[in-house]
């Protein structure tokens, strides 16, 4: 028999790597723990919980937030993508094909949310400076690359059309 949804539960309507999904949340709970927990989506990294370290990045809207400390139930009607919904069939975007290429991937910790946050940046400034793709990266904490290769896979990506 099913369990009844509790008082403080939210039904939530959401679309995800461009599937419909109908969901009870928690009122305390965030969308990282949706996507991981409920939705096998393990891209999104957990790491500081305190919206701080960006490896739990994710497109809402088209834009990139922390999943870490975004209620799930204020995306009820919202468009969610995960790293997992960038490469359309299998074939890697343009900014993945220039990580490869430049090798901007050491532990890959941090990789989910840099790709998200330069996928939002490259769709909204198709020609940035190295200055904007910094700016861009000011919240993503990488240990590994010193940041050199992603920006410059960044920068190749940008001159190329976005796949
Ligand atoms: Fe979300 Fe660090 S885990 S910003
Ligand atoms: Fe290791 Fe960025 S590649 S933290």
């Amino acid at each position: 028999m099913p369990v009844p949804p509790s008082e403080q539960d939210v039904t939530i309507r959401l679309v995800v790597n461009d599937r419909a999904h109908q969901l009870d949340v928690d009122a305390g709970e965030v969308l990282l723990g949706t996507l991981r927990d409920r939705l096998g989506l393990t891209g999104p990294k957990e790491a500081c919980w305190e919206g701080e370290c960006g490896a739990c990045t994710v497109l809402v809207d088209g834009g990139p937030v922390a999943s870490c400390i975004l209620a799930a139930g204020s995306t009820n009607g919202r468009t969610v993508r995960t790293v997992e919904g960038l490469a359309g069939r299998g074939e890697l975007t343009t900014l993945q094909q220039a990580f490869v290429r430049h090798a901007a991937v050491q532990c890959g910790y941090c990789t989910p949310g840099v790709l998200m946050v330069l996928t939002a940046l490259l769709d909204e400034v198709p020609d940035p400076t190295e200055a904007d793709i910094r700016r861009a990266l000011a919240g993503n904490i990488c240990r590994c690359t010193g940041y050199q290769q992603v920006v410059e896979a960044a920068l190749e990506a940008a001159g190329a059309v976005q796949s």
